[in-house]
């Protein structure tokens, strides 16, 4: 089920939104003005992917420099080895919409779930 979590407008190209859903998820608004939802929280260690860098279709993690395909989820870069979850995203009327995945997240020991 999409639900609706904040206006497209409050997340400039380039920049992330962090949904304090359980478990967060990142938002990212590409400088394309693609809009692509993944799990807020690296699969490495306890990091928060919203802070970390956005390049094309990848977000480097602020930590330990992991970088994840906002596509798939895929580790482009290590030390992370699993992929972050994915969620559906959609932007309907200006509000960005997200339908979280139904899979297990890939949290890092000692995370919240
Ligand atoms: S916490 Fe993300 S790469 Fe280590």
């Amino acid at each position: 089920m999409l639900q609706p979590v904040c206006p497209l407008s409050e997340i400039p190209p380039g920049e992330a939104y962090r949904w304090a859903t359980e478990p967060a998820v990142a938002i990212f608004h590409t400088e394309d003005g693609e809009v692509f939802a993944i799990d807020d929280t690296c699969t490495h260690q306890d990091a928060s992917l919203a802070d970390g860098w956005l390049e094309g279709c990848e977000v480097e993690c602020p930590l330990h420099a992991s970088k994840f395909d906002l596509r798939t989820g895929r580790v482009d870069a290590p030390p992370a080895k699993l992929p972050v979850r994915t969620h559906r995203v959609a932007v309907t009327d200006g509000v960005v919409h997200v339908e979280l995945s139904t899979e297990a997240p890939n949290l890092p020991p000692g995370a919240k779930p």
